[in-house]
């Protein structure tokens, strides 16, 4: 079984997915930890951003996977160096290549084949897995969103106003809705869940609660 876990940035999509990956005995795809992924090794081998053919060849090749919980290139664990501020910036062009997102399909259709999976992204359910048996658009208010970034970056001891990561944020959600291929959206049938006011567990039981209401059987075209 399939389920899709969309929506943007500070959504709580990430801890939501993770937890009820945990929870069924799934697989967990971070779809952000692979575009992530594809930026920190182009950067490391010197490919320029804008070089979207020479990008899509590095994304066909890379063996990017998910073991024990950490994101795998080949045999590298590269779960840390992915989450920097220079890799996040870095990974804005890579994801924008529809060359990139198409190699990405791919990599994203055989991981998840024959297995139950919770994937996570912007695509997830408009684009790579449109059969996917339930289909989640996770969302908040703008403040909300800013508010928990916030409070998670103060508690790695950044010290950033609460202004700017609102201004960030926002400049982050334009260029996930007008990016031309793999923009993020709401498939049409989507459930859209507004996590405004509900705690981690409470997104995660109602998840779990939708996907108890669905049972396997619609397969790949
Ligand atoms: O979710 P995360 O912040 O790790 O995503 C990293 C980057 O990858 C973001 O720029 C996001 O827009 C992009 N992304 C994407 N498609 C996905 C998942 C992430 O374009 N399915």
């Amino acid at each position: 079984m399939i389920v899709t876990l969309d929506g943007p940035a500070g959504a709580g999509k990430s801890t939501a997915a993770r937890a009820l990956a945990a929870r069924m005995g799934w697989c967990y795809l971070d779809t952000g930890a692979m575009y992530r992924s594809v930026a920190l090794v182009a950067l490391e081998r010197g490919i320029s951003l804008d070089d979207s053919a020479a990008l899509a060849d590095l994304a066909g090749t890379l063996a990017i996977d998910f073991r024990a919980g950490r994101v795998m290139v080949g045999d590298r664990d590269v779960s840390g160096e992915i989450r920097t501020e220079r890799i996040t910036q870095a990974t804005r062009p890579v994801a924008d290549a529809p060359s990139v997102r198409a190699a990405m399909k791919q990599l994203q259709r055989r991981l998840a084949e024959g297995r139950d999976v919770v994937t996570e992204g912007r695509d997830q359910g408009s684009e790579v897995f449109p059969w996917a048996e339930v289909k989640v658009f996770l969302t908040a208010s703008a403040d909300e969103r800013a508010r928990r970034r916030h409070r998670e970056e103060a508690a790695r001891g950044v010290t950033t106003s609460l202004e700017s990561v609102r201004a960030a944020q926002a400049q982050r959600d334009e260029g996930d809705r007008v990016r031309p291929v793999g923009a993020m959206q709401p498939a049409a049938d989507a459930v859209i869940l507004e996590t405004d006011g509900l705690s981690a567990d409470e997104v995660v039981e109602r998840l779990a609660t939708l996907v108890a209401g669905k049972r396997p059987g619609a397969s790949p075209p």
